[in-house]
C-alpha cells in the first residue's frame, strides 16, 4: 500500500496542488469527484484490469479496503492532501463516509467499463 502526500502552500488559505507525475505516478487522463455520499455507502466493490487510481479524501473522511487477491489492507483517509495509490488489479472497497466526505480521484485512462472487474471471485481468479 502506497500513500501519496500532495505538496500543500498555506498562506491564509491551503492550495494542495499536483502537476506532471511528481505525486501522483502516472499521467492523469480522467478525475471525478464523488460527494452527497451516504454514510453507510459501500462505493467501488471492483477492480481496474489496466487503470491505476490516485483517490484523496478532500473534505471528511472515509476508509478503503485493499487488496491484490493475496494481502488485505484498510487505510483511514483524513487529509486532504494525503491520499492512497490504487494499482491495477487491486480489488477496492470505500466505506465510513463522514457525511460531508467529498472524494476525488485521478485515473490513468478514460472511463472504460470494459475495463472493471465486478467479479470478486472472477478477480481472485485472474489475480492468483
Ligand atoms: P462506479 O465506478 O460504479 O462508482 P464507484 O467506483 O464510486 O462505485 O460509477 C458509478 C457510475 O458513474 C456508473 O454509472 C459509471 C459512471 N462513471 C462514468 O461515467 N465515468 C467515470 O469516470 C466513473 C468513475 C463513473
Amino acid at each position: 500500500m502506497k500513500t501519496i502526500a500532495l505538496p500543500r502552500f498555506i498562506d491564509e488559505a491551503v492550495l494542495i496542488s499536483t502537476q506532471d507525475k511528481k505525486s501522483v505516478p502516472f499521467a492523469i487522463r480522467r478525475v471525478f469527484i464523488i460527494r452527497n455520499i451516504k454514510s453507510k455507502a459501500i462505493r467501488g466493490k471492483h477492480a481496474h484490469k489496466k487503470t491505476k487510481q490516485a483517490l484523496f479524501c478532500i473534505q471528511g473522511s472515509m476508509k478503503v479496503k485493499l487488496s491484490d487477491g493475496k494481502k488485505t489492507v484498510v487505510h483511514r483517509l483524513t487529509k486532504p492532501n494525503v491520499g492512497i495509490f490504487i494499482n491495477q488489479m487491486t480489488w477496492s472497497e470505500m466505506y465510513d463516509f463522514s457525511r460531508d466526505a467529498i472524494v476525488l480521484v485521478f485515473a490513468s485512462d478514460v472511463y472504460k467499463n470494459r475495463d472493471y472487474i465486478r467479479d470478486y471471485q472472477a478477480f481472485l481468479r485472474k489475480a492468483r
